[in-house]
């Protein structure tokens, strides 16, 4: 039966709802966390992926936090996806994200409450009752600030089950929406999931009315598994991150799951608003940002996705590509024209290319500086692919940083130690730092030390080419570990030792940022 739903009007039974949580548990994983301008970016590639609710953080983890929820809300003030920010049900939470929300056209309240014995024992300290009443107050307190409230239990997939259906009761009597049932653990087989789903949609009075949700983790691998059977099962949302990325082994993928509901229409006969062939370059976005790339056997996203290696299968795909192929390569975004850009090309063409990779709203000054940088690249490499493009064009956006690199210079080769020196630019004075060291990473990263005095240490140095061939920018990621807290940094250039030492700034330039910010305490009330 199709629902009434205040930011959706009238669903139709069939519809499935994306909930995307790239930037809420996606970005709360170690190593993933995004800045203001890298969140913006992100929310603009979900909005042209199609997404229809986008939960744009965790209002009250932070200050930093509120900030990306308010932008996010100003941002598609006019229209786009319903932006949500995640709550616990007690009123500062609320009220926080009902103020970082307020600037959005379609604003949504998620709150979330433990509803397994072992998460209300030993996390919340709270009864059955307790977590029924505080259901009800704060869904209530929620619906007075928005009309769009889902509502989620935690470790719902563990809790008893007669519990979670009177617990569900009070929450759509309370006024919630969307009602989440989140496999939080990623414990669940999809033959549990089709039973929970179930088991709702049978017992509790009122289900009708609202939008079920499924929010599946991926310990066991399962979390795309256990989504397609929630929705088999009677889910009409999905909360899902680009790439899986989220908590430990992450979050169902956004792409499989629109790929399996697309190619597997056939069976499943369900809709949705993805627009497929942007999954791609928001994978790679994401990639980007986070200096994290998929691994290459990834479904739909991994650089071997549509390889096709054995000569039977190569001949098979030669004939009739449906010999080998489920779904086309095109139909998720992949083309054959990754060559984009040479050293001939001009100031509108590099402003095109920005523009398809997602950053449509690049200022004059970092155009300008971006435009100056692919002439460099551009000299020195034959060919510019997209992903050179974004590398460099990222690191011109990190135009607030208070720690720069403005000089580098190695001396290095066999015989003597290598020696770097190099400048920095922090908070707009110049600091110089001159080392030895075993290896020119090593005197590079030393030189920083001197230059910039600090405690983290070194917990993870990758470098990865960035396209083939050996005049292939570097890219770099770096993490750094001061006090439990963990930065991630990357930096991309022709020269690794340069790219280190980016990578390296970078995640100091993080680490400046989260000393000022507090983490978001443990989901108790
Ligand atoms: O995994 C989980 O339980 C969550 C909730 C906050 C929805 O992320
Ligand atoms: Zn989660």
């Amino acid at each position: 039966m199709a629902i009434n739903h205040p930011s959706f009007g009238t669903l139709d039974e069939n519809r499935v709802i994306f909930f995307d949580t790239t930037l809420r548990d996606g970005e709360q994983s170690p190593g993933f966390s995004m800045n203001l301008e890298e969140k913006l970016r992100m929310a603009e590639a979900l909005a042209e992926l199609g997404v229809d609710v986008m939960e744009a953080g965790f209002a009250i983890a932070s200050p930093g936090d509120f900030e990306s929820v308010q932008a996010i809300a100003r941002k598609f003030a006019k229209s786009g996806p319903v932006v949500a920010s995640l709550g616990r049900c007690n009123t500062a939470d609320i009220l926080k994200s009902a103020e970082a929300l307020k600037p959005a056209a379609r604003k949504r309240i998620h709150i979330v409450l433990a509803t397994s014995d072992l998460h209300m024992r030993v996390k919340l300290n709270m009864s059955r009752e307790d977590v029924l009443q505080l259901t009800h107050d704060s869904v209530t307190l929620a619906r007075h600030h928005a009309e769009d409230v889902e509502w989620s239990a935690e470790d719902g997939s563990r809790s008893d089950p007669d519990f979670l259906c009177k617990v569900v009761e009070v929450a759509i009597r309370a006024g919630a929406t969307t009602i989440n049932i989140p496999d939080t653990v990623g414990y669940s087989l999809p033959a549990d999931m089709a039973t929970i789903f179930a088991d709702l949609r049978a017992r509790v009075p009122g289900i009708e009315n609202v939008v079920l949700s499924a929010h599946n983790h991926n310990d066991l691998g399962l979390g795309v598994a256990n989504t397609l059977a929630a929705i088999q099962a009677g889910a009409r949302q999905v909360e899902v991150t680009i790439n899986g990325i989220g908590e430990r082994a992450g979050n169902a993928s956004l792409e499989e799951v629109a790929m399996a509901l697309r190619t597997r229409h056939d069976a499943l006969g369900y809709s949705n608003g993805i627009v497929t062939p942007n999954i791609l370059k928001t994978s790679k976005l994401l990639a980007t940002i986070t200096g994290f790339d998929v691994q290459p056997n990834k479904a739909i996203v991994g650089r071997n996705a549509f390889a096709h290696e054995s000569g039977i299968h190569q001949d098979g795909v030669l004939k009739d590509r449906t010999t080998y192929e489920i779904m086309t390569p095109e139909s998720v975004g992949w083309s054959n024209s990754s060559l984009v850009l040479g050293k001939h090309s001009g100031r509108a063409a590099f402003k095109d290319k920005l523009k398809a990779l997602g950053y449509g709203d690049v200022g004059d000054n970092q155009m300008n500086d971006a435009f100056r940088r692919f002439k460099v690249i551009a000299d020195l490499k034959k060919v510019v692919y997209d992903e050179d493009v974004a590398a460099l064009v990222d690191e011109e956006f990190r135009q607030n940083d208070s720690v720069k690199l403005t000089a580098l210079t190695v001396v290095s080769g066999m015989g003597p130690k290598p020696v770097a020196s190099l400048s920095l630019e922090v908070d707009g004075e110049v600091v110089e730092g001159v080392a030895k060291g075993d290896g020119a990473v090593d005197a590079t990263f030393k030189a920083l030390q001197q230059a910039f005095p600090h405690e983290a240490e070194l917990k993870l140095f990758s470098v990865q080419a960035i396209t083939e061939g050996s005049d292939a920018q570097a890219r770099v990621t770096v993490r750094l570990e001061e006090k439990g807290k963990l930065v991630d940094g990357q930096g991309a250039d022709p020269d690794t030792i340069v790219a280190a030492a980016r990578a390296y700034v970078h995640a100091l330039n993080k680490l400046v940022v989260k000393r000022a910010r507090t983490a978001p305490e443990a989901l108790t009330a």
